[in-house]
Protein backbone atom coordinates (compact mmCIF):
# COMPACT_ATOMS: atom_id res chain seq x y z
CA UNK A 1 0.00 0.00 0.00
CA UNK A 2 1.18 3.88 -1.23
CA UNK A 3 -1.45 5.83 -2.13
CA UNK A 4 -5.24 5.26 -1.63
CA UNK A 5 -7.82 8.08 -2.69
CA UNK A 6 -5.34 10.04 -4.38
CA UNK A 7 -3.41 10.18 -0.87
CA UNK A 8 0.37 9.41 -1.43
CA UNK A 9 1.25 8.27 1.66
CA UNK A 10 4.78 9.07 2.99
CA UNK A 11 7.40 6.28 1.96
CA UNK A 12 7.89 5.82 5.75
CA UNK A 13 4.76 5.00 6.88
CA UNK A 14 4.38 2.53 4.13
CA UNK A 15 7.83 1.00 4.92
CA UNK A 16 6.77 0.91 8.81
CA UNK A 17 3.54 -0.82 8.42
CA UNK A 18 5.02 -3.47 5.83
CA UNK A 19 7.65 -5.09 8.63
CA UNK A 20 6.60 -6.57 11.85
CA UNK A 21 6.68 -4.20 14.49
CA UNK A 22 8.70 -5.29 17.65
CA UNK A 23 8.63 -4.33 21.33
CA UNK A 24 10.73 -1.94 22.82
CA UNK A 25 12.23 -3.08 26.17
CA UNK A 26 15.27 -1.45 27.62
CA UNK A 27 16.43 0.67 24.36
CA UNK A 28 16.25 -2.02 22.41
CA UNK A 29 13.44 -3.61 19.72
CA UNK A 30 13.12 -7.06 20.47
CA UNK A 31 10.70 -9.97 19.67
CA UNK A 32 7.81 -11.30 22.21
CA UNK A 33 9.46 -13.86 24.05
CA UNK A 34 6.46 -16.24 23.08
CA UNK A 35 7.66 -15.53 19.20
CA UNK A 36 3.90 -14.51 18.71
CA UNK A 37 2.54 -11.76 17.01
CA UNK A 38 -0.95 -10.53 16.37
CA UNK A 39 -2.36 -8.67 13.60
CA UNK A 40 -3.60 -4.94 13.33
CA UNK A 41 -6.07 -4.08 11.07
CA UNK A 42 -7.41 -1.14 8.89
CA UNK A 43 -11.01 -0.28 10.15
CA UNK A 44 -11.86 0.85 6.51
CA UNK A 45 -11.41 -1.72 4.81
CA UNK A 46 -11.34 -4.68 7.79
CA UNK A 47 -7.75 -5.86 6.04
CA UNK A 48 -4.70 -6.23 8.37
CA UNK A 49 -2.71 -3.44 8.50
CA UNK A 50 0.20 -4.66 9.76
CA UNK A 51 1.55 -7.22 12.37
CA UNK A 52 3.25 -6.33 15.76
CA UNK A 53 4.84 -8.88 18.34
CA UNK A 54 2.53 -10.01 20.95
CA UNK A 55 3.57 -8.71 24.23
CA UNK A 56 2.52 -11.33 27.32
CA UNK A 57 3.71 -11.64 30.79
CA UNK A 58 7.18 -12.59 30.24
CA UNK A 59 7.72 -9.52 28.36
CA UNK A 60 5.92 -7.62 30.49
CA UNK A 61 9.02 -8.99 33.68
CA UNK A 62 11.57 -7.84 31.22
CA UNK A 63 10.14 -4.31 30.66
CA UNK A 64 9.41 -3.80 34.22
CA UNK A 65 13.18 -5.19 35.49
CA UNK A 66 14.42 -2.17 32.76
CA UNK A 67 12.28 0.33 34.28
CA UNK A 68 13.39 -0.41 37.71
CA UNK A 69 17.28 -0.66 36.71
CA UNK A 70 15.93 2.80 35.03
CA UNK A 71 14.67 3.68 37.94
CA UNK A 72 17.04 2.96 40.58
CA UNK A 73 20.60 3.02 38.46
CA UNK A 74 20.31 4.54 35.27
CA UNK A 75 21.44 7.78 34.36
CA UNK A 76 17.82 9.01 34.23
CA UNK A 77 17.78 9.20 38.41
CA UNK A 78 20.85 11.38 38.53
CA UNK A 79 19.98 13.56 35.18
CA UNK A 80 18.78 17.24 36.38
CA UNK A 81 15.22 18.00 36.01
CA UNK A 82 16.56 21.03 33.13
CA UNK A 83 18.13 18.37 30.71
CA UNK A 84 15.05 15.90 31.57
CA UNK A 85 12.53 18.67 30.92
CA UNK A 86 14.61 19.43 27.19
CA UNK A 87 14.76 15.75 26.40
CA UNK A 88 10.50 15.92 26.42
CA UNK A 89 10.74 18.82 24.76
CA UNK A 90 12.90 17.34 22.20
CA UNK A 91 10.71 14.71 21.97
CA UNK A 92 7.65 17.20 21.17
CA UNK A 93 9.88 18.74 18.14
CA UNK A 94 10.58 15.55 17.17
CA UNK A 95 7.02 14.51 16.38
CA UNK A 96 5.86 17.92 15.53
CA UNK A 97 8.77 17.21 12.67
CA UNK A 98 7.22 13.52 11.88
CA UNK A 99 3.17 14.75 11.98
CA UNK A 100 2.69 13.82 8.37
CA UNK A 101 3.74 10.34 9.15
CA UNK A 102 1.38 10.25 12.53
CA UNK A 103 -1.13 11.60 11.09
CA UNK A 104 -0.96 8.74 8.07
CA UNK A 105 -0.46 6.08 11.01
CA UNK A 106 -3.07 7.09 13.30
CA UNK A 107 -5.81 7.11 10.45
CA UNK A 108 -4.80 3.80 9.16
CA UNK A 109 -4.49 2.13 12.22
CA UNK A 110 -8.01 3.99 13.64
CA UNK A 111 -10.20 5.17 11.05
CA UNK A 112 -10.19 8.57 12.14
CA UNK A 113 -9.98 11.32 8.86
CA UNK A 114 -6.10 12.17 8.07
CA UNK A 115 -7.96 15.95 8.46
CA UNK A 116 -8.65 15.10 12.19
CA UNK A 117 -5.95 13.61 12.99
CA UNK A 118 -3.50 16.21 11.57
CA UNK A 119 -5.38 18.92 13.04
CA UNK A 120 -6.29 17.60 16.39
CA UNK A 121 -4.46 14.38 17.49
CA UNK A 122 -0.94 15.05 16.59
CA UNK A 123 -0.52 18.93 17.58
CA UNK A 124 -2.48 18.11 20.80
CA UNK A 125 0.47 15.66 21.21
CA UNK A 126 3.07 17.76 20.53
CA UNK A 127 1.35 20.84 22.80
CA UNK A 128 1.30 18.24 25.86
CA UNK A 129 4.74 17.53 25.78
CA UNK A 130 5.86 21.11 25.44
CA UNK A 131 3.55 21.55 28.88
CA UNK A 132 5.05 18.97 30.45
CA UNK A 133 8.74 19.68 29.51
CA UNK A 134 8.13 22.71 31.59
CA UNK A 135 6.94 21.23 34.35
CA UNK A 136 10.12 18.71 34.79
CA UNK A 137 11.59 22.28 36.40
CA UNK A 138 9.13 23.34 38.19
CA UNK A 139 7.41 20.35 40.78
CA UNK A 140 8.36 21.69 44.27
CA UNK A 141 7.77 20.93 47.59
CA UNK A 142 7.09 23.54 50.54
CA UNK A 143 8.81 24.71 53.50
CA UNK A 144 6.03 23.90 56.73
CA UNK A 145 6.10 25.80 59.68
CA UNK A 146 5.01 23.31 62.51
CA UNK A 147 4.51 23.58 66.43
CA UNK A 148 4.50 20.20 67.73
CA UNK A 149 3.25 20.96 71.14
CA UNK A 150 4.33 18.03 72.70
CA UNK A 151 7.78 19.02 72.35
CA UNK A 152 7.56 22.79 73.67
CA UNK A 153 10.50 24.60 72.94
CA UNK A 154 12.14 22.47 70.54
CA UNK A 155 12.76 24.38 67.25
CA UNK A 156 12.49 22.46 63.84
CA UNK A 157 12.93 22.70 59.83
CA UNK A 158 10.43 20.79 58.34
CA UNK A 159 9.63 20.57 54.14
CA UNK A 160 8.23 18.63 51.42
CA UNK A 161 9.97 17.32 48.20
CA UNK A 162 7.58 15.63 45.89
CA UNK A 163 9.61 12.97 44.33
CA UNK A 164 8.64 10.45 41.45
CA UNK A 165 6.23 7.71 42.20
CA UNK A 166 8.83 5.51 40.58
CA UNK A 167 7.65 2.47 38.06
CA UNK A 168 4.94 3.14 35.98
CA UNK A 169 2.76 1.11 34.32
CA UNK A 170 0.02 2.84 31.92
CA UNK A 171 -2.63 1.13 29.95
CA UNK A 172 -4.36 3.16 27.02
CA UNK A 173 -6.73 3.06 24.79
CA UNK A 174 -7.42 3.15 20.67
CA UNK A 175 -9.66 6.25 20.16
CA UNK A 176 -6.72 8.77 20.56
CA UNK A 177 -3.97 6.33 20.22
CA UNK A 178 -1.36 8.65 20.07
CA UNK A 179 -2.44 11.33 22.54
CA UNK A 180 -3.44 9.07 25.07
CA UNK A 181 -0.22 8.11 25.08
CA UNK A 182 0.98 11.57 25.56
CA UNK A 183 -1.27 12.02 28.15
CA UNK A 184 -0.06 9.38 30.28
CA UNK A 185 3.91 9.80 29.35
CA UNK A 186 4.57 13.51 29.61
CA UNK A 187 3.63 13.50 33.38
CA UNK A 188 5.54 10.80 34.11
CA UNK A 189 8.57 11.54 32.82
CA UNK A 190 8.20 15.30 33.88
CA UNK A 191 8.07 13.21 37.19
CA UNK A 192 11.28 11.55 36.50
CA UNK A 193 9.32 8.00 36.53
CA UNK A 194 10.13 5.24 33.98
CA UNK A 195 7.14 3.58 32.67
CA UNK A 196 6.32 0.88 31.04
CA UNK A 197 3.34 1.24 28.54
CA UNK A 198 1.09 -0.78 26.70
CA UNK A 199 -1.16 0.46 23.48
CA UNK A 200 -4.82 -0.62 22.76
CA UNK A 201 -3.99 -4.10 20.81
CA UNK A 202 -6.41 -2.56 17.96
CA UNK A 203 -4.10 0.73 17.54
CA UNK A 204 -0.01 0.24 18.53
CA UNK A 205 1.21 1.33 15.43
CA UNK A 206 1.79 5.13 16.27
CA UNK A 207 3.19 4.55 19.65
CA UNK A 208 5.30 2.25 18.27
CA UNK A 209 6.93 4.79 16.24
CA UNK A 210 6.83 7.11 19.05
CA UNK A 211 8.85 4.35 20.93
CA UNK A 212 11.35 5.13 17.67
CA UNK A 213 11.72 8.60 18.47
CA UNK A 214 12.13 8.38 22.17
CA UNK A 215 15.25 6.64 21.39
CA UNK A 216 15.92 9.10 18.83
CA UNK A 217 15.47 11.98 21.50
CA UNK A 218 18.25 10.28 23.84
CA UNK A 219 15.86 9.08 26.43
CA UNK A 220 18.56 6.59 28.48
CA UNK A 221 17.39 2.70 27.88
CA UNK A 222 14.54 0.89 29.95
CA UNK A 223 13.13 4.78 30.93
CA UNK A 224 10.09 3.94 28.07
CA UNK A 225 9.33 0.56 27.49
CA UNK A 226 6.63 -0.33 25.09
CA UNK A 227 4.79 -3.20 25.40
CA UNK A 228 1.47 -3.89 22.81
CA UNK A 229 -0.37 -6.88 23.40
CA UNK A 230 -3.92 -7.51 24.39
CA UNK A 231 -5.15 -6.77 27.76
CA UNK A 232 -6.39 -10.18 29.14
CA UNK A 233 -2.48 -11.19 28.95
CA UNK A 234 -0.34 -8.14 28.66
CA UNK A 235 -2.27 -5.50 30.26
CA UNK A 236 -3.27 -8.20 32.89
CA UNK A 237 0.12 -8.91 33.91
CA UNK A 238 1.32 -4.98 34.40
CA UNK A 239 -1.88 -4.22 36.35
CA UNK A 240 -1.08 -6.96 38.49
CA UNK A 241 2.75 -6.30 38.82
CA UNK A 242 4.41 -6.47 42.47
CA UNK A 243 7.41 -4.09 40.89
CA UNK A 244 4.93 -1.79 39.65
CA UNK A 245 4.26 1.27 41.76
CA UNK A 246 1.36 2.85 39.71
CA UNK A 247 -0.80 2.06 37.30
CA UNK A 248 -2.79 4.57 34.90
CA UNK A 249 -5.06 3.13 33.11
CA UNK A 250 -7.76 5.00 30.34
CA UNK A 251 -10.65 2.44 29.11
CA UNK A 252 -13.58 1.19 30.10
CA UNK A 253 -15.09 1.01 33.21
CA UNK A 254 -15.45 -2.53 33.41
CA UNK A 255 -11.79 -3.02 33.32
CA UNK A 256 -11.23 -0.34 35.38
CA UNK A 257 -12.59 -2.33 37.94
CA UNK A 258 -10.37 -4.99 37.22
CA UNK A 259 -7.40 -2.97 37.48
CA UNK A 260 -8.32 -1.86 40.67
CA UNK A 261 -8.34 -5.37 41.81
CA UNK A 262 -5.39 -6.60 40.19
CA UNK A 263 -3.54 -3.64 41.95
CA UNK A 264 -4.77 -4.84 45.55
CA UNK A 265 -1.61 -7.15 45.55
CA UNK A 266 0.69 -4.61 46.19
CA UNK A 267 -1.34 -1.87 46.42
CA UNK A 268 0.43 0.11 43.80
CA UNK A 269 -1.49 3.71 42.99
CA UNK A 270 -4.13 3.18 40.68
CA UNK A 271 -5.33 6.71 38.09
CA UNK A 272 -8.18 5.27 36.28
CA UNK A 273 -9.92 7.18 33.46
CA UNK A 274 -13.04 5.58 32.28
CA UNK A 275 -16.62 6.16 30.28
CA UNK A 276 -19.34 8.38 30.49
CA UNK A 277 -22.44 9.37 29.40
CA UNK A 278 -22.36 13.28 29.15
CA UNK A 279 -24.94 15.32 29.50
CA UNK A 280 -25.20 18.15 26.96
CA UNK A 281 -28.11 20.84 27.75
CA UNK A 282 -29.19 23.16 25.17
CA UNK A 283 -31.73 25.92 26.81
CA UNK A 284 -34.00 27.77 24.70
CA UNK A 285 -32.06 31.14 25.23
CA UNK A 286 -29.33 29.36 23.94
CA UNK A 287 -27.69 30.88 20.81
CA UNK A 288 -29.60 28.08 18.61
CA UNK A 289 -27.06 28.16 15.60
CA UNK A 290 -24.18 27.27 17.64
CA UNK A 291 -25.79 24.96 19.94
CA UNK A 292 -27.21 22.87 17.51
CA UNK A 293 -23.49 23.30 15.50
CA UNK A 294 -21.23 22.34 18.85
CA UNK A 295 -24.58 19.71 19.95
CA UNK A 296 -23.62 17.64 16.73
CA UNK A 297 -20.04 17.90 16.94
CA UNK A 298 -20.36 16.75 20.94
CA UNK A 299 -21.91 13.55 19.99
CA UNK A 300 -20.44 13.19 15.86
CA UNK A 301 -16.56 14.22 16.41
CA UNK A 302 -14.42 11.18 16.60
CA UNK A 303 -17.54 9.25 15.33
CA UNK A 304 -18.35 9.33 19.24
CA UNK A 305 -15.56 7.11 20.12
CA UNK A 306 -14.88 10.11 23.03
CA UNK A 307 -15.07 8.72 26.96
CA UNK A 308 -16.72 12.70 26.92
CA UNK A 309 -18.81 12.05 23.75
CA UNK A 310 -22.19 14.67 24.66
CA UNK A 311 -24.55 11.66 24.06
CA UNK A 312 -27.55 12.48 26.30
CA UNK A 313 -28.89 15.86 24.67
CA UNK A 314 -31.17 17.69 26.92
CA UNK A 315 -33.14 20.18 24.96
CA UNK A 316 -35.48 23.05 26.81
CA UNK A 317 -39.08 22.19 25.40
CA UNK A 318 -39.89 25.26 23.43
CA UNK A 319 -37.19 24.22 20.98
CA UNK A 320 -37.09 20.93 21.38
CA UNK A 321 -38.23 20.30 17.59
CA UNK A 322 -36.38 22.96 16.08
CA UNK A 323 -32.44 21.60 17.73
CA UNK A 324 -33.47 18.10 16.94
CA UNK A 325 -34.42 18.95 13.12
CA UNK A 326 -31.03 21.04 13.15
CA UNK A 327 -28.85 17.89 14.93
CA UNK A 328 -30.30 15.87 12.21
CA UNK A 329 -29.51 18.21 9.56
CA UNK A 330 -25.94 18.43 10.52
CA UNK A 331 -25.99 14.61 10.47
CA UNK A 332 -26.97 14.53 7.04
CA UNK A 333 -24.04 16.50 5.78
CA UNK A 334 -21.52 14.24 7.68
CA UNK A 335 -20.07 12.08 4.36
CA UNK A 336 -19.06 9.01 6.01
CA UNK A 337 -16.16 7.42 4.23
CA UNK A 338 -12.15 5.77 4.55
CA UNK A 339 -10.32 8.21 6.91
CA UNK A 340 -7.80 8.83 3.69
CA UNK A 341 -10.32 10.32 1.53
CA UNK A 342 -10.26 13.68 1.67
CA UNK A 343 -14.07 14.05 1.36
CA UNK A 344 -14.68 12.38 4.11
CA UNK A 345 -15.80 13.93 8.03
CA UNK A 346 -16.61 10.49 9.44
CA UNK A 347 -14.44 7.30 9.34
CA UNK A 348 -15.25 3.98 10.51
CA UNK A 349 -15.35 2.64 13.64
CA UNK A 350 -12.16 1.07 14.88
CA UNK A 351 -13.00 -2.23 15.23
CA UNK A 352 -15.42 -5.19 14.39
CA UNK A 353 -16.18 -5.15 18.12
CA UNK A 354 -17.00 -1.83 18.17
CA UNK A 355 -19.21 -2.19 14.86
CA UNK A 356 -21.27 -5.01 16.33
CA UNK A 357 -21.64 -2.81 20.03
CA UNK A 358 -22.75 0.40 18.15
CA UNK A 359 -25.43 -1.66 15.89
CA UNK A 360 -26.40 -3.53 18.84
CA UNK A 361 -27.14 -0.46 20.61
CA UNK A 362 -29.24 1.13 17.60
CA UNK A 363 -30.88 -2.44 17.83
CA UNK A 364 -31.59 -1.82 21.55
CA UNK A 365 -32.71 1.60 21.40
CA UNK A 366 -35.59 1.18 18.64
CA UNK A 367 -36.93 -2.45 20.34
CA UNK A 368 -36.90 -0.45 23.79
CA UNK A 369 -39.04 2.23 21.81
CA UNK A 370 -36.69 5.57 20.85
CA UNK A 371 -37.77 6.66 17.59
CA UNK A 372 -34.82 7.44 14.99
CA UNK A 373 -34.32 10.44 13.77
CA UNK A 374 -31.86 10.01 10.89
CA UNK A 375 -29.08 7.36 10.84
CA UNK A 376 -29.94 4.16 12.70
CA UNK A 377 -27.82 1.53 10.45
CA UNK A 378 -24.54 -0.19 9.64
CA UNK A 379 -23.22 1.73 5.78
CA UNK A 380 -21.88 -0.23 3.44
CA UNK A 381 -20.66 -3.77 3.83
CA UNK A 382 -16.75 -3.31 4.13
CA UNK A 383 -15.65 -1.40 6.76
CA UNK A 384 -16.89 -0.47 10.12
CA UNK A 385 -19.04 2.16 9.01
CA UNK A 386 -22.14 3.53 11.05
CA UNK A 387 -24.65 6.65 9.99
CA UNK A 388 -24.48 9.21 12.48
CA UNK A 389 -27.59 8.32 14.78
CA UNK A 390 -30.00 10.99 16.46
CA UNK A 391 -32.85 9.44 18.32
CA UNK A 392 -35.87 10.63 20.59
CA UNK A 393 -38.70 9.41 22.71
CA UNK A 394 -35.73 8.10 24.47
CA UNK A 395 -36.33 7.69 28.56
CA UNK A 396 -34.08 7.40 31.12
CA UNK A 397 -34.80 3.64 31.89
CA UNK A 398 -33.57 2.38 28.37
CA UNK A 399 -30.12 0.95 27.75
CA UNK A 400 -29.26 3.99 25.28
CA UNK A 401 -29.65 6.70 27.97
CA UNK A 402 -28.06 4.92 30.62
CA UNK A 403 -24.69 3.20 28.94
CA UNK A 404 -22.26 4.26 27.35
CA UNK A 405 -22.46 3.52 23.36
CA UNK A 406 -19.13 4.81 21.94
CA UNK A 407 -20.65 5.89 18.80
CA UNK A 408 -22.15 8.65 16.73
CA UNK A 409 -25.69 8.01 18.75
CA UNK A 410 -27.30 10.74 20.64
CA UNK A 411 -30.46 10.58 22.14
CA UNK A 412 -32.52 13.95 22.57
CA UNK A 413 -34.69 14.15 25.85
CA UNK A 414 -37.07 17.62 26.01
CA UNK A 415 -36.75 19.12 29.50
CA UNK A 416 -39.26 22.05 31.62
CA UNK A 417 -36.85 23.70 33.95
CA UNK A 418 -33.19 24.41 35.24
CA UNK A 419 -34.58 22.56 38.53
CA UNK A 420 -35.21 19.11 37.00
CA UNK A 421 -32.20 19.43 34.24
CA UNK A 422 -29.66 19.57 37.19
CA UNK A 423 -31.47 16.51 38.45
CA UNK A 424 -31.47 14.71 35.02
CA UNK A 425 -28.16 15.44 34.26
CA UNK A 426 -26.79 14.15 37.20
CA UNK A 427 -28.93 11.11 36.79
CA UNK A 428 -26.03 8.79 35.51
CA UNK A 429 -23.34 6.62 37.38
CA UNK A 430 -21.08 8.56 35.07
CA UNK A 431 -19.53 11.69 35.73
CA UNK A 432 -17.15 12.62 33.26
CA UNK A 433 -18.25 15.97 31.39
CA UNK A 434 -21.07 17.93 30.30
CA UNK A 435 -22.36 20.39 28.36
CA UNK A 436 -24.67 23.94 29.04
CA UNK A 437 -25.67 26.14 25.82
CA UNK A 438 -27.75 29.71 26.96
CA UNK A 439 -26.57 33.58 26.55
CA UNK A 440 -27.33 33.63 30.59
CA UNK A 441 -24.22 33.79 32.26
CA UNK A 442 -25.39 33.33 35.60
CA UNK A 443 -27.99 30.37 34.84
CA UNK A 444 -24.13 28.97 33.47
CA UNK A 445 -22.47 29.22 35.85
CA UNK A 446 -25.38 27.70 38.41
CA UNK A 447 -25.70 24.62 37.17
CA UNK A 448 -22.19 24.00 35.96
CA UNK A 449 -21.86 24.29 39.72
CA UNK A 450 -24.18 21.78 40.25
CA UNK A 451 -22.88 18.98 37.87
CA UNK A 452 -21.25 16.26 38.87
CA UNK A 453 -18.65 15.99 36.46
CA UNK A 454 -14.95 16.97 35.88
CA UNK A 455 -15.25 18.93 32.98
CA UNK A 456 -17.90 21.22 32.37
CA UNK A 457 -17.63 23.54 28.77
CA UNK A 458 -20.36 26.29 28.48
CA UNK A 459 -21.29 27.20 25.20
CA UNK A 460 -18.69 25.01 23.91
CA UNK A 461 -17.93 21.27 23.99
CA UNK A 462 -14.56 19.09 23.44
CA UNK A 463 -12.24 21.49 23.88
CA UNK A 464 -9.16 20.33 25.46
CA UNK A 465 -5.80 21.95 26.48
CA UNK A 466 -2.56 20.23 28.39
CA UNK A 467 -3.11 22.66 31.07
CA UNK A 468 -6.89 21.88 31.63
CA UNK A 469 -7.17 18.86 33.73
CA UNK A 470 -9.44 16.01 32.28
CA UNK A 471 -10.65 13.13 34.34
CA UNK A 472 -14.15 11.99 36.48
CA UNK A 473 -16.40 11.99 39.29
CA UNK A 474 -18.45 8.74 39.82
CA UNK A 475 -17.52 5.87 37.65
CA UNK A 476 -15.80 7.88 35.65
CA UNK A 477 -12.84 7.44 37.70
CA UNK A 478 -9.79 8.58 39.79
CA UNK A 479 -7.85 11.46 39.44
CA UNK A 480 -6.86 13.74 37.02
CA UNK A 481 -4.64 13.94 33.31
CA UNK A 482 -3.30 16.63 31.96
CA UNK A 483 -3.22 20.36 33.80
CA UNK A 484 -0.73 20.23 36.99
CA UNK A 485 -3.27 17.74 38.63
CA UNK A 486 -1.34 15.09 36.27
CA UNK A 487 1.41 15.33 38.16
CA UNK A 488 -0.14 14.30 41.06
CA UNK A 489 -0.21 10.88 39.64
CA UNK A 490 3.49 10.49 39.36
CA UNK A 491 4.68 11.70 42.51
CA UNK A 492 4.91 11.39 46.31
CA UNK A 493 5.01 13.44 48.75
CA UNK A 494 8.15 13.26 51.35
CA UNK A 495 7.41 15.34 54.58
CA UNK A 496 11.29 15.87 56.12
CA UNK A 497 11.57 17.32 59.79
CA UNK A 498 15.08 18.18 60.96
CA UNK A 499 15.16 19.62 64.84
CA UNK A 500 17.48 22.94 64.84
CA UNK A 501 17.29 23.11 68.88
P1 LIG B 1 -10.99 -1.79 27.24
O1 LIG B 1 -11.20 -1.08 28.51
O2 LIG B 1 -11.11 -3.27 27.21
O3 LIG B 1 -9.53 -1.42 26.62
C1 LIG B 1 -8.73 -0.35 26.99
C2 LIG B 1 -7.31 -0.83 27.28
O4 LIG B 1 -7.35 -1.74 28.37
C3 LIG B 1 -6.66 -1.60 26.14
O5 LIG B 1 -5.28 -1.30 26.09
C4 LIG B 1 -6.85 -3.05 26.56
O6 LIG B 1 -5.88 -3.92 26.00
C5 LIG B 1 -6.69 -2.95 28.05
N1 LIG B 1 -7.30 -4.04 28.82
C6 LIG B 1 -8.40 -4.76 28.51
N2 LIG B 1 -8.63 -5.69 29.47
C7 LIG B 1 -7.66 -5.54 30.40
C8 LIG B 1 -7.36 -6.20 31.63
N3 LIG B 1 -8.11 -7.21 32.07
N4 LIG B 1 -6.30 -5.78 32.33
C9 LIG B 1 -5.54 -4.76 31.90
N5 LIG B 1 -5.77 -4.11 30.74
C10 LIG B 1 -6.82 -4.49 30.00
O7 LIG B 1 -11.97 -1.16 26.18
P2 LIG B 1 -12.49 -1.81 24.80
O8 LIG B 1 -12.86 -3.23 25.01
O9 LIG B 1 -11.52 -1.50 23.75
O10 LIG B 1 -13.79 -0.95 24.56
C11 LIG B 1 -14.98 -1.26 25.27
C12 LIG B 1 -15.70 -0.04 25.71
O11 LIG B 1 -14.88 0.69 26.62
C13 LIG B 1 -16.02 0.97 24.63
O12 LIG B 1 -17.19 0.64 23.95
C14 LIG B 1 -16.16 2.22 25.44
O13 LIG B 1 -17.44 2.27 26.00
C15 LIG B 1 -15.14 2.07 26.54
N6 LIG B 1 -13.89 2.78 26.25
C16 LIG B 1 -13.64 3.95 26.90
C17 LIG B 1 -12.52 4.68 26.59
C18 LIG B 1 -12.21 5.96 27.25
O14 LIG B 1 -11.59 6.82 26.64
N7 LIG B 1 -12.57 6.16 28.51
C19 LIG B 1 -11.57 4.25 25.55
C20 LIG B 1 -11.88 2.96 25.00
C21 LIG B 1 -13.01 2.27 25.33
MG1 LIG C 1 -12.12 -4.87 26.11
Amino acid sequence: MSSAFGVQLDQRVTDFVARPRKLLVNGEWVEAASGKTFETYNPATGEVLANVAEGDKEDIDRAVRAARAAFDKGPWSRMTVSERGRLIWKLADLIEEHAQEFAELETLDNGKPLTVSRAADVPLAVDLFRYMAGWASKIEGSTIPISVPYTPGAVYHAYTIREPVGVVGQIIPWNFPLLMAAWKLGPALAAGCTIILKPAEQTPLSALRLGELIVEAGFPEGVVNIVPGFGETAGAALAAHDDVDKVAFTGSTEVGRLIVQAAVGNLKKVSLELGGKSPNVVFKDADLDLAVKGAASAIFFNHGQCCCAGSRLYVERDVFDQVVEGIADQAKKITVGPGLDPATTMGPLVSEEQLNRVCGYLESGSSEGARTVTGGKRVGEKGYFVEPTVLVDATHEMKVVKEEIFGPVVAAIPFESADEIREKANDSSYGLAAGIWTKDIGKAHALASSMRAGTVWINCYNIFDAALPFGGYKESGWGRDMGHDALENYTETKAVCARLS
